[in-house]
């Protein structure tokens, strides 16, 4: 199949490039498409039909459901078959946005689309061209990250061109994404609110407007890999670059330096090795290649450029990647849960 790539400047939208997209999903196609997080597989999320084509294209398990993009929150109501009070208090402070909210479902959305779960999972995106072409489709539109299931999610329309590229009917190039990390997932079918993917949007953000929010145990840190995430999606290996991937943690001096003595290891052995720092540190490595992911004091930056530079080490066909601990402060952990999964949980502490 023949991918049609429409180019669209979010800051000047084209909407007659929006119109021939919502077309094509109008009529069962698939279209990746930029959103605040990272780009998106998107298909008419009604269509059960639309749903399957989207495992196909990414390789994905069809137990792993999809999350259904609106763009008003009164198609949240309508689609879910009963709201807390917790739905309105979140939707109102942080939609549109980079937050997913998990409820019951209703009829509307079929099974095929959430995984054979009963419950769904709903985000109104910031983006504009997601929310033009959610609003021009006429469809809620079921999405996941628009990677080839496995690798890293794409932030840049290249990184989904590489993966699907005649696997589907459409792609929206609206450039660089802005946040680069998935949404975060928040479950409102228990009493209490339970992240299931850290994001963006932390819990300190989350209990200012809803109160105790509690966070999957699956999630968090190392020692947890062997209890079952709530997201069936978190269960998978995910987000991995081809090569082995170890993350180093302690001071920053002894890290580097220990980085360094594997790297310098490593090349002797034979073996291409990439390491991931900052800009901190990028200069003191004298073996392997060094890619920067960006400033220390920068967080926003670390989060927008990882998957990028996780890409970047496959094309690089670097066998052993090493890199530094992000546990920066406010997004720390959404970065960290990502990069551990890359790494298959595999940790040195120095
Ligand atoms: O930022 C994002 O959320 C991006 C953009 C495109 O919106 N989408 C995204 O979708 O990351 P995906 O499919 O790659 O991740 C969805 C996650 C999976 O881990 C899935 O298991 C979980 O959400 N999920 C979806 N529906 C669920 C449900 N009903 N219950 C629990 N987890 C659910
Ligand atoms: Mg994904």
């Amino acid at each position: 199949m023949e991918t049609k790539r429409f180019q669209i400047d979010p800051k000047h939208m084209d909407m007659e490039q929006i119109r021939q997209a919502a077309q094509i999903l109008r009529e069962g196609g698939l279209v990746a498409f930029p959103t605040e997080t990272v780009y998106g597989l998107g298909g008419d999320a009604e269509d059960p039909d639309a749903s399957r084509a989207i495992y196909a294209a990414k390789g994905r398990p069809s137990d792993n459901p999809l999350i259904v993009h609106i763009c008003d929150y009164h198609q949240l109501e309508e689609i879910a078959s009963e709201l807390p009070e917790t739905a309105k208090k979140l939707s109102d402070a942080f939609w549109p946005g980079p937050m997913t909210l998990i409820v019951k479902k209703n009829q509307r959305i079929p099974l095929e689309t959430t995984g054979g779960l009963e419950t769904v999972a709903v985000r109104f995106p910031s983006h504009p061209v997601a929310t033009a072409l959610i609003r021009e489709s006429g469809c809620m539109i079921a999405a996941p990250s628009a990677n080839t299931s496995g690798r890293p999610s794409p932030t840049n329309a290249d990184h989904v061109w590489t993966d699907l590229n005649g696997k589907i009917q459409g792609l929206i190039d609206g450039g660089e994404v802005e946040i680069g990390l998935e949404s975060t997932i928040v479950d409102l079918t228990e009493e209490v609110p339970m992240i299931l993917r850290p994001g963006y949007i932390n819990k300190e953000m989350l209990e200012k407007v809803v109160g105790e929010v509690r966070v999957d145990p699956a999630v968090l840190g190392t020692e947890n890999v062997h209890i079952k995430p709530k997201a069936p999606g978190m269960r998978y290996k995910h987000y991995a670059p081809k090569g082995n991937l170890k993350i180093v943690t302690g001071q920053e001096e002894t890290v580097v330096k220990e980085i360094e003595k594997m790297a310098t290891e490593d090349e002797a052995a034979g073996k291409k090795v990439g390491i991931i720092a900052t800009a901190e540190t990028e200069d003191r490595y004298s073996h392997g290649t060094v890619l920067c992911i960006g400033d220390r004091r920068n967080e926003d930056e670390i989060a927008h450029n990882l998957f990028a530079v996780l890409r970047e080490m496959d094309e690089l066909g670097m066998e052993n990647i090493y890199s530094e601990d992000f546990s920066t402060p406010r997004i720390g952990q959404a970065i960290m849960n990502r990069l551990l999964k890359a790494a298959a949980h595999q940790v040195i502490e120095v």
